[in-house]
């Protein structure tokens, strides 16, 4: 087993022994976070991109050094293809209204999948109603994988987009991004990722990874909330129109028409999410003194442990593809006769922190046939005493319930 258990002193609130298996909902911030957030706030903090004072300059020095770092972090060669936003679901609405409102037209296709968070579907949903274009899906197998078969029958001239997510939040599957996006490419379509989960837990390397968009947030990776990201390829970026309007996002502004800034800035109308920024530079730091290699592979072996230890629970069902390789650190249950959110109560008692709902992927649920699972997720501060208390509760939970 990878060991990281000695990171667990730099996670503050850890120390009152919560078991916490909820970091797809979002994750713990390490000290070194939280103090440059701080001292950046005591010290140094101003409006960007705004001010020709001292002060100013060097909060905008840190702000674009943020963005930098970001761009190093996910293997863009342009740190301008990196814009700021609120978080991922920002960044898939800037996509689906920013591009998809002007590139879409009736009878255009989009094709997302059945696994997606609400927020790469309901955007999708709303801009189909707007521009004529057909929203399709593609389905998952019996072992809950994206359907490759169908999805290659799918992807055909006519598909202008294909939004699919990265690792999907229920569960944990890991679609074949690069495949898709060779897929896409050839019919002329462009690709965006949900990668909310993916970046967290696996990192990726846009020069590799295919797609045209990636979105992304900084709380699941350590970070503050309030800031996401999304990576565009500089020439998608360029067929997107800005989603908001406001301050320093225009070159020109009169009383009847804009121009606008240079891209990033022409998608960041609005004082920006500056401390965040600070904050998020300071998570890719403490990610990448681990290594994200470390991470994928510490929260792998959690997983299988945790499918190993969890199969003998009595009443139990897994959700999810049965290959380790297919999946990352997320795992979905639910208990016959008893209701997802019982089973969070009383793994709460125990102090074990799960997620119990539909996760946001309502139409999920409906093809897995369930209301709602419980979820565990796992994060590189978790270790195989979590999983322990994970079972004894689910345990207990059965016996309370009289699950046999
Ligand atoms: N999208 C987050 C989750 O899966 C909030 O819990």
């Amino acid at each position: 087993m990878t060991d990281l258990a000695h990171l667990r002193a730099d996670f503050p609130i850890l120390d009152s022994g919560v078991h916490f298996l909820d970091s797809s909902a979002s994750s713990q911030k390490p000290a070194p976070v939280l103090e440059a957030m701080d001292r950046f706030a005591r010290t140094s903090y101003a409006n960007v991109h705004r001010g020709a004072y001292r002060l100013s300059l060097a909060a905008t020095d840190a702000y674009e050094a943020a963005r930098r770092r970001v761009a190093d972090f996910i293997g863009a060669a342009n740190p301008s293809e990196v814009v700021f936003t609120r978080g991922t679901t920002t960044s898939l609405n800037m996509v689906a209204f920013g591009w998809g409102i002007e590139n879409l037209l009736p009878g255009d296709r989009i094709l997302t999948t059945v696994m997606e968070h609400h927020a790469n579907l309901v955007p999708w949903q709303m801009v189909a109603k707007r521009t004529g274009a057909v929203l399709d899906h593609v389905p998952l197998t019996d072992d809950c994988r994206l359907d490759m078969r169908v999805l290659g029958e799918k992807m055909v001239p006519g598909v202008r987009i294909v939004a699919v997510s990265g690792m999907s939040n229920v569960l944990g599957t890991i679609p074949d991004v690069p495949a898709i996006s060779s897929l896409a490419h050839a019919v002329g379509a462009r690709v965006v990722v949900d990668a909310a989960q993916l970046v967290p837990h696996a990192g990726v390397d846009v020069s590799t990874l295919g797609s045209d968009f990636v979105a992304f947030s900084s709380h699941k990776m350590l970070g503050p909330t309030g800031i996401g990201v999304l990576w565009g390829r500089m020439e998608a970026l360029e067929e997107m129109e800005p989603f908001e309007g406001g301050g320093e996002m225009i070159s020109d502004v009169t009383l009847h028409d804009a121009t606008w800034a240079p891209i990033p800035h022409r998608f960041e109308a609005g004082t920006p999410p500056i401390i965040e920024a600070v904050g998020l530079h300071a998570a890719i730091d403490y990610l990448d003194s681990v290594g994200m290699d470390k991470i994928y592979a510490h929260d792998q072996e959690l997983t299988a442990v945790a499918l190993e230890r969890l199969s003998d629970v009595p009443g139990l069902v897994l959700h999810g593809p049965a290959g380790i390789e297919a999946r990352g650190g997320v795992v979905s249950m639910t208990m016959e006769g008893t209701h997802a959110h019982d089973l969070a109560t009383i793994l709460d008692e125990g102090d074990v922190a799960v997620r119990s709902g539909h996760h946001c992927a309502k139409p999920l649920m409906r093809e897995l046939g369930v209301t709602a699972t419980a979820r565990a997720s796992f994060y590189l501060y978790n270790t195989e005493d979590d999983i322990d208390a994970l079972v004894a509760g689910l345990r207990r939970a059965g016996e309370i319930f009289g699950v046999r």
